[in-house]
């Protein structure tokens, strides 16, 4: 099993990444971290906690992150995820206590206990792993590889080019890109292709186990975002599984090794991942970006993992 953290901020598609996570048979869910992002940093930390409390899982650890991004004003994505961070489904409280440190604290002590180098998974803001990163150099061997759900090469969510994890906290995902450590890139030309189409609720409203209502029910809700929308999407893109699911069946993405820069002084562009696709700079290959999926699989991963819950 691969030992991962993912650091996350719960929102609807980290919470599909973390449902992922524990259904997953080859993944050992060591811990949870969580950052400010898609809510502000004490409902994200909620909503990890109630997330696995609905699958039952309250002896995985979660532990809260820095509270803000490294230097600049922490925006939510309320449009996006509600007021809660997790609208539309009917969600229990924690029944477990948080973890008694930081999540730095608990990525420390999960990294240098573990047996095996461990993955750290990013679904939102960098902030929390650049901080670790920076504090905890003697540990950077233990880690595996971090595989990052953020940017995008000439596309953007937030802005024209940019997208919503890497523009909230630019010098964070800088300090994580530029460490050394094997990075795994997920951006929006992969994310935006891992949707789900009609079809595919169709399935999961049939599973009527409590996890797969969940998240039904949360994507009926996310989803309304996506119709309103100006890009024009088939179904609904779910960005942070991506994750999870390379994880879990790396066979369904395809990538190219490249040199990504982030930018943290452009007019337009701060927190564009500038990733040189065609090796203009010759600079180090610094990260794997993955730009295809093949969807329908993707899909059915999901689909079967909601089915492996019990009712
Ligand atoms: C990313 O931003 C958040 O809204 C999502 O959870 C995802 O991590 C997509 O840009
Ligand atoms: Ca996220």
């Amino acid at each position: 099993k691969t030992p991962i953290i993912l650091d996350c901020d719960p929102g609807h598609d980290d919470a599909i990444a973390l449902i992922l996570a524990v259904a997953a048979s080859n993944i050992d869910l060591m811990g949870v971290t969580t950052s400010a992002g898609n809510q502000m940093p004490a409902k994200t930390l909620n909503n990890a906690m109630r997330i696995l409390t609905l699958l039952g899982q309250t002896e995985i650890p979660v532990a809260p992150g820095l509270k803000k991004p490294l230097l600049r004003k922490l925006e939510t994505d309320v449009a996006m995820h509600g007021l809660t961070g997790l609208d539309g489904a009917d969600l229990p409280e924690p029944d477990f206590p948080v973890y008694s440190g930081s999540a730095i604290d608990l990525l420390a002590t999960k990294v240098k206990t573990s047996k095996d180098p461990v993955t750290i998974v990013v679904t939102g803001p960098c902030t929390n792993i650049a901080f670790f990163l920076s504090l905890h150099t003697e540990l950077k061997y233990k880690i595996k590889e971090i595989v990052i759900l953020g940017g995008g090469m000439g596309v953007g969510n937030k802005m024209p080019t940019t997208e919503f994890n890497m523009l909230e906290d630019p010098e964070s995902a800088k300090i994580v890109i530029e460490s050394g450590i094997k990075i795994v890139l997920f951006p929006l030309n992969v994310a935006f292709k891992a949707q789900l189409l009609d079809e595919d609720m169709k399935k999961m409203s049939k599973i009527k186990n409590k996890v797969s209502r969940a998240v039904v029910d949360l994507l009926n809700n996310y989803g309304i975002q996506f119709d309103q929308g100006t890009r024009p999407f088939k179904g609904i893109p779910i960005y942070d599984p991506c994750c999870i699911s390379w994880l879990m069946n790396p066979s369904i993405f395809s990538g190219k090794e490249c040199h990504v820069d982030i930018e943290t002084k452009g007019e337009f562009t701060t927190g564009e991942t500038i990733i040189d696709y065609y090796d203009l700079t010759k600079k180090n290959k610094n990260a794997f970006v993955l730009f295809d999926i093949e969807r329908e699989l993707f899909a059915q991963q999901i689909i079967d993992s909601l089915k492996s819950f019990s009712k």
